[in-house]
């Protein structure tokens, strides 16, 4: 048995999903245990390009169970979408997908609702993916949730929606939207179950299994550390538990099991949507690396905000998360900059003060400091064909054990390119 966590490191997109699809073909299990469709995972390998938002990285390695746990909040359109493009592509996941009975449901009022809130927010919103993930982790957690286990009896089902519906069109109307109605929704969603309703399978025994035998198990988070709901920079977070802790209950893995935690960061910073971003720029080196990165939301298309590393964090996710290796991704983004900067640590804007740590203060603060950066020689060369550590130019290996050294977690992957094969193993 070996567990190995792959976490995002950052604000999310730091290319988790190809790190799980190249470490997928030594996995027995893959398995999702948070978030929903506002992710988007992207995959390149012989299958084509994928970008996925519920279905686990391990859906191209045939010997892979893929499993959605109770943690993870499911939008069943979104899933039978991914489960029909993943067919088309020559791959049956008839057998291999398992989708937990305890997840929870996103019902059509749950993005009316979120958006509500976003609305009235005005500056101060989130900036949400609008996928209803606040409403439907807030419905589960105040009891009010749908879960797939209530699809099984129309009767049960329609009952709870009726009373949901009952206080969420009294919400609407309040915020000027039109009422939903209880037959309409009842029809289209139990049309979508039946759809996906051969891959609805608690997967605990499963897993339980797999622990007991000498299988690896891979686990995939969704989103990065910096959105997490409790150690994020909170309200700038998505609703769930984005951090390897997060692992134990939304797949019923306890802790003791874990041996590896491999945190995924971009050899830069991104962020989508609002909140701080010590690191942001907002000159010519940040439009180089979007340009460079292809840096636009796979979910919803938004250009993402781009920086420089910022090591301070990394450092305090690292830590969180229980690190022991990181993957970083998209070093050959930084391949023509003449000059690379990396964040140690922060000031005071206006005095000039250094700061305490981000953990010790609301992450409100991070609006108020000023990064301190150390400068490196960049390499100015093409990276993306290398696959040996030595073989990187001298100053992107300066940059790598800069990273390792501020972070203090070994730098186990360096990717330098969207394909699978586009890795350096060290
Ligand atoms: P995830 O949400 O963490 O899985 O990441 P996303 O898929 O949202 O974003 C990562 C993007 O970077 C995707 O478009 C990937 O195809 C791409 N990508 C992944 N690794 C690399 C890399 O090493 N270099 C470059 N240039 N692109 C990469
Ligand atoms: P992956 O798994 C990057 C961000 C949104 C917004 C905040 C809350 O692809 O890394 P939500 O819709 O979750 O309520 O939005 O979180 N966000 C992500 N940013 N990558 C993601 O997922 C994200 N999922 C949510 O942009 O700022
Ligand atoms: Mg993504």
């Amino acid at each position: 048995m070996a567990v190995t966590i792959v976490v995002g490191a950052q604000w999310g997109d730091e290319a988790k999903g190809k790190m799980v699809d190249l470490l997928s073909s030594q996995a027995r299990i893959v398995a999702r245990y948070n978030g929903g469709d506002n992710a988007g995972h992207t995959v390149v390998n012989q299958y084509g390009t994928f970008k996925l938002r519920l279905t686990p990285n391990g859906f191209s390695s045939p010997q892979t169970a893929c499993v959605i746990g109770p943690g993870v909040v499911l939008n069943l359109a979104t899933l039978f979408d991914e489960i029909q493009m993943i067919n088309k592509a020559g791959i049956d996941l008839a057998g291999r997908l398992w989708v937990s009975p305890r997840c929870h449901v996103v019902m059509p009022y749950h993005p009316q609702v979120e958006a509500a809130y976003e609305e009235a927010k005005g500056t101060l919103a989130t900036g949400t993916t609008r996928r209803g993930m606040g409403p439907v982790y807030a419905d589960k957690v105040s009891y009010n949730g749908i879960r797939l286990f209530d699809f099984a009896d129309p009767e049960t089902l329609k009952e709870k929606l009726a009373v949901q519906l009952r206080i969420k069109n009294q919400f609407l109307q309040s915020v000027g939207k039109p009422n939903l109605d209880l037959n309409f929704i009842l029809n289209e969603k139990l049309a979508q179950y039946a759809q996906i309703k051969q891959f609805v399978r608690e997967s605990f025994g499963l897993i339980q299994d797999a622990l007991s035998s000498n299988t690896e198990i891979l686990l995939e988070a969704a989103q990065g550390s910096l959105l997490d709901n409790d150690w994020g920079t909170y309200p700038f977070v998505t609703a769930s538990t984005t951090i390897s802790g997060g692992a134990a209950a939304g797949l019923g893995i306890a802790p003791r099991w874990v041996t590896r935690v491999i945190g995924v960061a971009k050899a830069y910073t991104t962020r989508v949507g609002a909140g701080p971003m010590p690191t942001e720029l907002f000159d010519a080196d940040g439009e180089a690396l979007r340009k460079a990165g292809a840096e636009y939301g796979t979910v919803t298309g938004r250009p993402r905000r781009c920086g420089w590393f910022d090591a301070a964090l990394v450092r305090f996710t690292a830590q969180l998360n229980g690190c022991t290796d990181l993957a970083l991704t998209k070093l050959d983004v930084l391949d023509r900059l003449p000059v690379i900067r990396l964040c140690t640590g922060y000031r005071h804007s206006s005095t000039g003060e250094a700061m305490r740590q981000y953990w010790e203060g609301d992450a409100a603060w991070l609006d108020q400091i000023s990064p301190v950066y150390i400068e490196m020689e960049g390499w100015q060369q093409p990276t993306t064909h290398v696959r040996r550590f030595s073989d990187l130019p001298a100053q992107a290996q300066a940059y790598v054990n800069k990273v390792a050294d501020l972070t203090g977690v070994r730098v186990s992957f360096v990717s330098v390119g969207a394909e699978r094969e586009s890795i350096i193993r060290i």
